[in-house]
């Protein structure tokens, strides 16, 4: 793909899709690294004398009383604060003479950022009116929004459809290279974790990550639905009932290359008071719940983890978010973190959290900022808004 190196910017107008999708509480930013990730981009398209368009969509917008939620102001003010030197104005508008002067107002090294994208109902819709609109006023399109790059929506696909002036930015650049490198080209042994609480919204990717890792482990809350496949007894824990035979059939097509959790924490109710005690696997009693892997799965995973030369992993152990059901995302996380001479990655979403969390996020090679995204690449799918951008000359 052509990076935005190959392109020459200098005085022109650049817009480029970035992913300030950002956690908020309350109207304040309370994790800002989609912005921070977004920087380099940013930084390099002003040094290069670029008059520089942002758009970006800001969560999800249906009402009104969204749109108030989710002004995309919130993030041009701290992008003016992690660039005290630069001009970083807002546009409250996504369309018509407020946008289109503001444009027109940039000098060369200015920013400006536009308002949420999904203001506009034609945004998830990729109406081509839409991303043919927002592509003329600009001269050149970036593609730096790896969080979005799954959707073909107008911002993502729409622009550079009609702006053949494209290229991918450095945030997408090192996010493809990072999970291409690990899905794709694994250095081996190559371990794969799969953590989370549905096998539905995991199955492709343990189905692509079968072909291409010499062990792939499970935990979460979808092993459950594993070990009810293997006639084991999983108490009240989260199950899938309909996804009983399809874990059933991998359980038969993997062999040993899938490892299941031999035993858990489990709890009389789902909650940080719960009573709690280790259970083996498949022996969870009426009444309880399995919500962490326990204490020997722990040791099993790591156990298989030695000496992995390529890691990647997406999806808690369990439900990290309260104290008491922790520990297995930890100490995976932290066994991870820690082999030696391992290209290791987290597939964003649940994981990165876990890991920034705990404290371990800086240990690894590379921290996706994309879910949904990095999921769908590990599941090995064409991502509509890098497969739309140019190929190098
Ligand atoms: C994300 O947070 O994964 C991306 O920003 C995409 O957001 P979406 O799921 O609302 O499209």
């Amino acid at each position: 793909k052509r990076t935005v190196k190959d392109l020459d910017v200098n005085g022109k107008k650049v817009l480029v899709r970035v992913d300030f999708n950002v956690p908020r509480q309350d109207g304040v930013i309370t994790d800002d690294n989609r912005i921070q990730m977004a920087l380099p981009t940013i930084k390099y398209l002003v040094e290069n004398n670029a008059k520089v368009v942002l758009f970006s969509h800001l969560g999800k917008v249906k009402t009104e009383e969204d749109k108030a939620k989710n002004n995309l102001e919130c993030a041009a003010v701290r992008l003016q604060e992690l660039l005290p030197d630069t001009k970083v104005s807002f546009c409250p508008e996504t369309r018509g003479a407020t946008l289109e002067n503001a444009v027109a107002a940039l000098k060369d090294g200015e920013i400006l950022v536009v308002q949420n994208t999904r203001y506009e109902p034609g945004e998830s819709k990729n109406d081509p009116e839409l991303g043919k609109y927002w592509a003329s006023l600009g001269d050149v399109f970036v593609e730096d929004a790896f969080g979005s790059v799954h959707r073909a929506h107008a911002s993502t696909v729409g622009i550079p459809t009609n702006l053949k002036e494209n290229a991918i930015g450095f945030l997408v650049e090192k996010e493809v290279t990072m999970l291409g490198k690990a899905v794709d080209n694994p250095v081996h042994p190559f371990i794969a974790i799969i953590g989370g609480s549905k096998v539905s919204s995991k199955i492709d990717v343990i189905d692509n990550l079968l072909k291409k890792a010499d062990k792939v482990i499970i935990g979460g809350g979808m092993a459950y639905t594993f070990s009810a496949a293997q006639g084991g007894k999983i108490g009240d824990s989260l199950v899938e009932e309909d996804k009983i035979d399809l874990a059933k059939e991998y359980l038969e097509k993997a062999g040993d290359k899938l490892v299941l959790p031999v035993d858990n924490v489990i709890a009389d109710a789902f909650s940080e008071d719960a009573n709690t005690q280790y259970a083996d696997a498949g022996q969870i009693p009426d009444g309880w719940q399995g919500l962490d892997i326990g204490p020997k799965s722990v040791e099993l995973f790591k156990e298989t983890l030695a000496g992995a030369k390529t890691v990647v992993w997406n999806g808690p152990m369990g439900v990290f978010e309260m104290k008491k059901f922790a520990k297995g995302t930890e100490e995976i996380c932290k066994a991870i973190s820690e082999l030696p001479d391992a290209i290791t990655v987290i597939g964003g979403g649940d994981s990165a959290a876990a890991a920034k969390q705990l404290g371990y996020a800086d240990k690894f090679s590379h921290v996706s900022t994309g879910g949904g995204a990095s999921l769908e690449y590990m599941e090995g799918k064409t991502l509509p808004g890098i497969a739309i951008i140019s190929d190098k000359d």
